[in-house]
């Protein structure tokens, strides 16, 4: 089942009545389990606009999107109601800005609303609220304070403490490590890996950091004015002349490994997924 994406486009509405298309035809399927996905493309391609429809939170204004078997288009928006709230505990998404989902006087009872609107427990929510601040890395001394009077970083960690603690099928993170310390984001990351190993969930991040796309997804999504240009591994993205054109950066184990390839003239093959690889590699060559 998971998410099913038919030739959907979407339009947002402006003053002038025209509108400004941010996807175009976009045919796409994601699993419901097993999936680490990274989603990049330049700023404005439409990356945020298209995880919104991951758990119709828009409605495409042409085509359907179906989630774990619910379709979502213009002709139901019409005709009947479709319930959305099993659909958002299902697939959670966490926004590239924190200020749009913090909303409550505390981080405690922030992070417990999602896992309480969909029907546990006082007492069993704040277990998970808590299980969840601490797994993004905040302790106690957080819990009472207000989101609103924290810093960049930590907004961002409770934002994504509020979708964890609901444990949807589905985890969607937009940016979810900008604006963090390297420390801190590779945490996080490590985090979402983890989170991923131990419950094979699909995970699809945004990022615009080739870094993560490289050392974590086994699928990227690159988007493009609109419309869906790659999907595939990234071993096979990066090793494409034409990233050039959709204004990627490169890796920096790549990067490494082409100058220690010109620097020593020797062929580094295949091209290493991480640093242990390159030093085995170094090794079968240079020994
Ligand atoms: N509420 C809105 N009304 C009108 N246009 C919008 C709105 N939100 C986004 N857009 C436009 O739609 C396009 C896609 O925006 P979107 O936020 O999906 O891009 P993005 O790939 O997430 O970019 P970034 O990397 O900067 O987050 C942009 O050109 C943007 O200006
Ligand atoms: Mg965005």
């Amino acid at each position: 089942m998971g998410i099913k994406f038919e030739r959907v486009d979407f339009k947002y509405q402006g003053i002038d009545n025209k509108g400004y298309l941010a996807l175009s035809d976009i045919v796409l399927n994601i699993n419901p389990t097993g999936e680490f996905i990274t989603l990049i493309g330049e700023t404005g391609s439409g990356k945020s606009t298209l995880v919104q429809h991951m758990n119709a939170l828009l409605t495409p204004t042409g085509g359907t999107v179906t989630i774990f078997g619910v379709k979502i288009n213009q002709e139901i928006k019409k005709k009947k109601k479709v319930k959305l709230n099993p659909i958002r505990k299902q697939v959670g998404l966490v926004f590239q800005f924190p200020e749009y989902q913090l909303f409550e006087e505390t981080v405690l009872k922030d992070v417990m609303f999602g896992p309480k609107n969909y029907g546990i427990s006082h007492n069993e929510a704040i277990k998970k609220a808590k299980e969840a601040i601490d797994i993004v890395g905040l302790d106690d001394s957080y819990l009472e304070r207000s989101p609103f009077n924290l810093s960049g970083g930590e907004k961002k960690r409770v934002s994504i403490a509020g979708i964890l603690a609901m444990e949807p099928d589905i985890l969607i993170l937009d940016e979810p490590t900008s604006g963090l310390d390297p420390l801190g984001k590779e945490s996080l990351l490590g985090v979402f890996n983890e989170i991923h190993q131990r419950t094979n969930k699909t995970i699809i991040i945004i990022t615009h950091d080739m870094n993560t796309v490289y050392n974590y997804a086994k699928r990227v999504l690159v988007m493009r004015e609109g419309t869906l240009v790659y999907d595939g591994s990234p071993q096979a993205l990066f090793s494409r002349s034409n990233i050039d054109n959709w204004n990627l950066d490169v890796p920096d184990i790549l990067t490494l490994t082409k100058a220690l390839e010109t620097r020593l003239n020797i062929t580094i093959h295949p091209a290493p997924k991480n640093k242990e690889q390159l030093l085995n590699r170094l090794k079968e060559v240079l020994t």
